[in-house]
């Protein structure tokens, strides 16, 4: 197994969660954790900013290998931006990762490629793994332009300096997030086998980059998903929310 990405199943929390009913949850993941060999993959939460703190103190009690991660970062290390979280904050906060260009970013906030890089390259400067998604929208894939948007995306997303080690890619289709749809498994897979490809001409070490399915993964997707070539992992959004489907799509590798 050692010259292939070790999976990672990522969950993805958005703005969800308070205290009390995340903590069940945490608890409830951290001891399937506690019972189980996971020497060959990794799992990560990220949580609201807010439920960043929690997380880490509860895996510290129960001594699980969680990784906490922040869903997005500044470009900037520190100054006067009002709202914003540094890469540099979330290490502090005991996290290890964060995802940078989600979609739902993109779209809400006027993301665009340069400024994901920039977050990338904050991310990878403060000690973090930056996951950074891509994706096309329902249009761009009814246009055939599927895999040309994802080749624009990854050439102007992905900062110089990336390795397998500081850089996850998470795969999302914009129409396939929080809809219950997905792509059929060889459209997965043509997309998987493109970023591979792409990111051949972008990051040295890029066999062994990690390079994860998000959009609609559940219970009962996940070991298909999984399965495909090239997928090393998941990035799930609204099952990540219950530790008992997560757990199901940890364990459907
Ligand atoms: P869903 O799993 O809810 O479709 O969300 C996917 C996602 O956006 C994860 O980042």
């Amino acid at each position: 197994m050692a010259n292939t990405p070790r999976p990672l199943i990522a969950g993805n929390w958005k703005m969800n969660g308070l205290r009390h009913g995340a903590r069940i949850q945490v608890d409830d993941l951290l001891e399937r954790m506690a019972g189980a060999d996971l020497q060959d993959r990794d799992i990560l939460l990220c949580p609201p900013a807010t439920l960043i703190d929690m997380m880490v103190a509860a895996r510290h009690v129960r001594a699980q290998p969680l990784l906490v991660g922040g869903q997005d970062c500044h470009t900037e290390r520190s100054g006067a931006h009002t709202g914003d979280i540094s890469a540099e904050m979330l290490k502090d906060a005991g996290c290890e990762y964060v995802i940078v260009g989600h979609s739902e970013r993109r779209a809400d906030h006027g993301e665009d490629n340069d400024t994901v890089r920039r977050k990338a390259r904050a991310a990878i400067d403060a000690g973090l793994t930056a996951i950074i998604c891509i994706g096309e929208t329902e249009n761009q894939r009814q246009s055939g332009e599927t895999l040309q948007v994802l080749t624009g995306q990854l050439e102007g997303s992905v900062p110089e300096g990336a390795d397998a080690a500081n850089t996850v890619i998470a795969y999302e289709p914009v129409w396939a997030i929080g809809t219950g749809l997905t792509p059929t498994v060889e459209d997965v897979a043509e997309a998987h086998a493109h970023i591979r490809e792409t990111i051949g001409g972008l990051i040295a070490d890029a066999p062994m980059v990690r390079l994860l399915y998000g959009g609609s993964v559940k219970p009962a997707n996940a070991a298909e998903l999984l399965a495909v070539e090239n997928v090393d992992g998941a990035l799930v959004g609204g099952a990540s929310l219950k530790a008992a489907d997560f757990w199901a799509i940890v364990t459907a590798i």
